[in-house]
């Protein structure tokens, strides 16, 4: 999955407030309306005006089903235990078995953490039924309540922008009406468990891919769309009354670049109106799958030229922009592999970086109001995407030099990488 296009040298037109020329040698391309980029070549110091339509999510709400419930005040996190979905414990606990000594302990260590259960695939649907039965019993005979954590990732022409991730679905082939019925799959199985909560993260990449990569034909092709399944995702989740929603926002190296930060929130913001203001939309979900630190005092040099280069300095430059238009966005953070810094040759680079360590056990002492909660939401262990280059879902980002090789299909298990998290782990497993 594409987890950063940023361009530092960018006159964005809707909201950008610095210069609007690029500098002598470069010419100035207009993407989308919010989006334009100095690439280098011909006449330099032009101003190009924007004439494409802004991004806005779909206005119509007419069948949206309309949500009786209320959500709690607060952090949705709080009053519960989270459910430790069997199916990574499974992977761990594999893993381990080829492991020994304090290396295998470590890594048996990793089941007990609280870790997003990814729904790629259809397939995979029914098992989540599974998940929320055996998180229900717990709950009963414990007193306490659980959260499931699931990732909601199917969208048709998925990964628009990159190629490790493509999924099942395709736009041309009856794509929208699959991922309605996939929503409507997972609607049924967490209808079955009104006392279980679940809290979801809203198909990674897709939106931040409709801020900065519309000049990519798959990423233009799929906006209406895209728009289209998330809306109808947050409206049907959030119609169950028990599902707390946060929509996926890239990362700081991403959206974070200030020339970014106003198209996003705009973006966000109009989907989020336009859906009818779900309530049990609580926010937006950051860095998930990425490197980047929650907060630092020593910037990774790949950072220069962004004042927001860690994940908190990015959502406190984005959250009153939000504020301000109509979402109150409160946040997650994925710290699951961010516990070395200082390893990617560029804040771009994506797929399975060499060196990286677990990091930040899933907590809710954030120390900030706006971020209810720091997550894992990348399975650590299953793969970023292959190395194998005549492989369909080949992507050039798995095969740069700080990219950890031979590496399999996305998604599934990478022993070596996992094994390099487990001994890299900061803090220490
Ligand atoms: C893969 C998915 C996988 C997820 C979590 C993504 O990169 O495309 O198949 O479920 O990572 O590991």
């Amino acid at each position: 999955m594409l987890k950063a296009q940023y361009m530092a040298n960018v006159e964005a037109s809707i909201g950008w407030t610095g210069p609007t020329t690029c500098v002598s040698g470069s010419t100035c391309t207009v993407n989308n309306a919010y989006y334009s980029q100095c690439l280098p070549g011909s006449s330099g110091g032009t101003t190009t005006t924007p004439t494409t339509t802004p991004v806005t999510g779909p206005t119509t709400t007419a069948s949206a089903p309309t949500g009786s419930q209320t959500p709690d005040a607060g952090n949705p996190f709080l009053g519960h235990n989270i459910y430790l979905t069997p199916f990574y414990a499974a992977e761990v606990t594999a893993a381990a078995a080829n492991l020994t000594g304090t290396t295998q302990t470590k890594a048996l260590s990793v089941a007990k953490i609280p870790t997003f259960t990814w729904f790629d695939t259809v397939a995979k649907v029914p098992s989540l039924g599974t998940y929320l039965a055996d998180a229900s019993a717990q709950g009963k005979s414990s007193g306490t309540p659980m959260i499931v954590e699931i990732i909601v990732y199917d969208l048709p022409d998925r990964d628009c922008a990159a190629a490790a991730s493509n999924g099942e679905f395709s736009i041309a082939d009856n794509g929208q009406a699959n991922y309605f019925n996939y929503i409507d799959q997972l609607v049924a199985q967490i209808k079955q468990f009104p006392d279980v909560r679940v809290i979801a993260i809203i198909e990674p990449d897709s939106l931040a891919n409709l801020v900065t990569n519309l000049s990519v034909e798959k990423c233009a092709n799929a906006q209406t769309t895209y728009l289209a399944c998330v809306t109808y995702a947050i409206q049907q989740l959030n119609a169950l009354g028990n599902v707390y929603s946060y929509l996926d926002a890239g990362h700081a190296g991403w959206l974070g670049w200030p020339a970014n930060l106003s198209p996003a929130a705009q973006l966000f913001t109009s989907l989020y109106k336009n859906a009818g203001s779900p309530s049990f939309v609580r926010g937006l979900a950051t860095n998930v799958a990425n490197y980047n630190s929650f907060t630092t005092n020593s910037p990774d040099p790949i950072t220069q030229g962004n004042p927001n280069y860690d994940e908190l300095l990015y959502i406190n430059a984005l959250a009153p922009v939000l504020q301000s238009a109509g979402f109150p966005a409160h946040f997650i953070v994925d710290q699951g592999r961010s516990g070395v810094q200082n390893i990617r040759q560029q804040w771009g680079d994506w797929c399975n970086v060499k060196g990286a360590g677990f990091g930040t056990r899933p907590t809710t002492n954030t120390g900030v109001t706006l971020v209810d909660s720091i997550v894992w939401a990348k399975p650590g262990g299953e793969c970023d995407g292959t190395s194998n280059t005549s492989a369909a879902r080949y992507d050039y980002h798995c095969g740069l030099s700080d990219a950890d090789q031979p590496a399999p299909e996305a998604g599934t298990w990478f022993q070596e990488y996992f094994v390099t998290l487990v001994n890299n782990a900061n803090p220490s497993l």
